[in-house]
């Protein structure tokens, strides 16, 4: 049995998101690849991450963009080769970078020999790596009715029907994304396989996608929650009511991670602290550490039975309340992880701060304080360490994403439910190509992204935002990042990575401000997430020797007893020894 509750590499990283498609071109094809990570590898290192969590770039047709594989084995052509990818993890690990894959395992796509096999006839061996059923029944008209009433996450029912064998297969996702039948141990030990293959080349550990949705209810029940011509996903449902997922979680884990000196990151979604403590409890051996959704969800709507597709304002007290228990039901039980945004997210100053010109690197500069001052793992998705915003494409067409098309024409073409002007809106608030569109590296022709024209629209504010601007300028939310990276992993590293955290305030709708307390002493974050000024005072600020750490604003006021006033968007950390 491993006992985690100690120092960790894993525990003392700062981690990177790569989604190649975006990130570096390096052949003029207009698509990220494999050799364009690894020239921007210095840049990184710079940075100062130390491990990169690498999004899909096995085989895959691309319907949902690398989440559908269709060999587990081989890298995708547009990306580059298997010896780019070794040269790649070469590199990466000279400059000490370690990298993680991203396991997609409760599907693959149907273009996987697996599924295109098991779809040729009902008793062929592959059959059963896949989640088949008769129909319930036949409609008015005859045809056959799904077997259950489940949604999937992209809309539309989660069974497609196949007729050639006269079944439905599941699928959670796309209809190009079956599940597997983890019911079926010839599909996890090919799992298994899957996953030793690649730590036996050497890499540092897997991101596991949608990981625990892999056992579903018994029977496969009807979802209560299912309401017709909403946009009712059955995930939820299937989290709450699947049975075996730690069974098969602790079993991955003890015939593969367990052997190698690797990380291990779940994502999932509904999931809440006290099921967080089952899967990367400190004894439980099964995940070093989960990504929960809990703060994804504070500006959309529950009203509206829409999910993610609605909209509100989030509010403070609310961020901080599901944080902080998060902060707090951990500590000293299980690791956690620290994400604002990823690819399937808004950009982070535009969602959670202020994307106006005057505000959007102060903002982004006290979005990241409050995050990197937490106890855990943080991740940083490529663009946020230089504030890049959210996208607005005129229209429906300029869209890559099949979650943004599907509402789309689901709303607007289908069913009239939505205006377009509604749906793009929500799109330009909530679509997963926000956080898609090329890294801006320069403010040349195509932002240096490439040398041809990008397979997605630029943002076109990258004559503005860009990287050689940012690495350029002392004051840039870019150096503000690598030093917050630098603090965490040397010079405070008991008191960010390892101390306990204590909530202050809870009530307070403007200003987020806790303490970590650990053994170097304690430290003040202080952030105010609003464009107003504001008085506050803090008992800390009156005990002890203080010292003013890190802020956001190039000039300090002198403190006044326990007294301060945070201006727009400041941020504070403060020692206190
Ligand atoms: C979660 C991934 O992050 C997302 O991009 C993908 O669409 C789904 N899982 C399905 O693999």
């Amino acid at each position: 049995m491993a006992n985690n509750s100690g120092k960790k590499w894993w525990k003392e990283a700062v981690v990177y998101q790569i989604w190649p498609r975006s990130f570096q071109d390096s052949n003029g094809d207009g698509v990220g690849d494999i050799p364009g990570i690894t020239s921007r590898l210095p840049y990184l290192a710079d940075l100062g991450i130390n491990v990169i969590w690498l999004s899909p770039v096995f085989a895959s047709p691309n319907d949902d963009m690398g989440y559908d594989i269709s060999d587990y084995r081989a890298i995708m052509p547009e990306f580059g080769t298997m010896e780019d990818f070794d040269q790649m993890l070469e590199t990466a690990h000279s400059l000490g970078i370690k990298i993680l894959m991203d396991l997609v395992v409760n599907h693959s796509s149907d273009e996987h020999e697996w599924f295109e096999q098991a779809r040729s006839s009902r008793d062929n061996k592959y059959r059963d790596y896949y989640i088949w059923r008769d129909s319930s029944g036949v409609d008015a008209e005859g045809k056959p009715l799904p077997p259950n009433n489940w949604g999937s996450e992209f809309g539309g029912p989660a069974w497609e029907y196949d007729e050639t064998t006269d079944q439905w297969y599941l699928h959670m996702f796309s209809r190009k994304q079956p599940d597997l039948n983890w019911e079926n141990p010839a599909v996890r030990q090919e799992i298994f396989e899957i996953v030793r293959f690649w730590l036996d080349k050497g890499v540092d550990g897997f991101r596991l996608d949608a990981i625990n949705i892999i056992s579903k209810p018994e029977g496969l029940p009807d979802d209560p929650s299912v309401v017709p011509g909403k946009h009712s996903s059955s995930i939820p449902f299937v989290i709450a009511k699947g049975t075996k997922v730690h069974e098969w979680m602790h079993e991955l884990n003890m015939e593969t991670f367990d052997k190698y000196d690797c990380m291990t990151v779940g994502e999932m979604s509904a999931t809440g602290p006290e099921e967080a403590v089952r899967f990367s409890g400190f004894d439980t051996d099964e995940l070093h550490m989960i990504f929960h959704f809990e703060h994804m969800g504070l500006d959309s709507d529950p009203a509206t039975g829409m999910g993610k597709w609605s909209y509100k304002p989030y509010q403070l007290t609310e961020m901080k309340e599901i944080l902080n228990t998060w902060q707090t039901k951990l500590d000293g039980r299980a690791w956690g992880s620290l994400y604002w945004n990823n690819h399937d997210q808004p950009r982070l100053v535009s969602r959670f701060g202020s994307d106006a010109p005057e505000y959007r690197e102060l903002s982004g500069k006290m979005l990241a304080t409050v995050l990197h001052g937490m106890q855990g793992t943080p991740y940083i998705y490529q663009g946020e360490e230089i504030g890049m915003t959210n996208v607005q494409f005129p229209a429906i067409s300029d869209y890559k994403d099949l979650d943004s098309i599907n509402f789309y024409t689901d709303m607007v073409e289908d069913h009239q439910t939505m205006s377009p002007d509604e749906a793009m809106s929500l799109i330009y608030a909530k679509g997963r190509d926000n956080a898609r569109t090329p890294v801006q590296w320069s403010a040349e022709e195509n932002a240096g992204f490439s040398s041809a024209t990008p397979w997605i629209g630029l943002n076109p504010n990258y004559r503005q935002i860009n990287a050689a601007e940012a690495t350029g300028r002392a004051d840039s939310l870019w150096h503000y990042y690598q030093k917050l990276i630098s603090l965490r992993r040397d010079e405070l590293q008991d008191l960010l990575v390892y101390g306990s955290f204590l909530p202050l305030d809870a009530e307070d709708a403007q200003v987020y401000a806790y303490e970590r307390h650990g053994e170097g002493g304690k430290l003040l974050v202080l952030a105010n997430f609003t464009d107003q000024e504001l008085e506050r005072s803090y008992q800390a600020l009156g005990q002890g020797q203080v010292e003013l750490l890190l802020s956001n604003y190039a000039d300090q006021e002198e403190l006044a007893d326990q007294g301060l006033t945070l201006r727009p968007y400041e941020a504070r950390i403060y020692k206190i020894s």
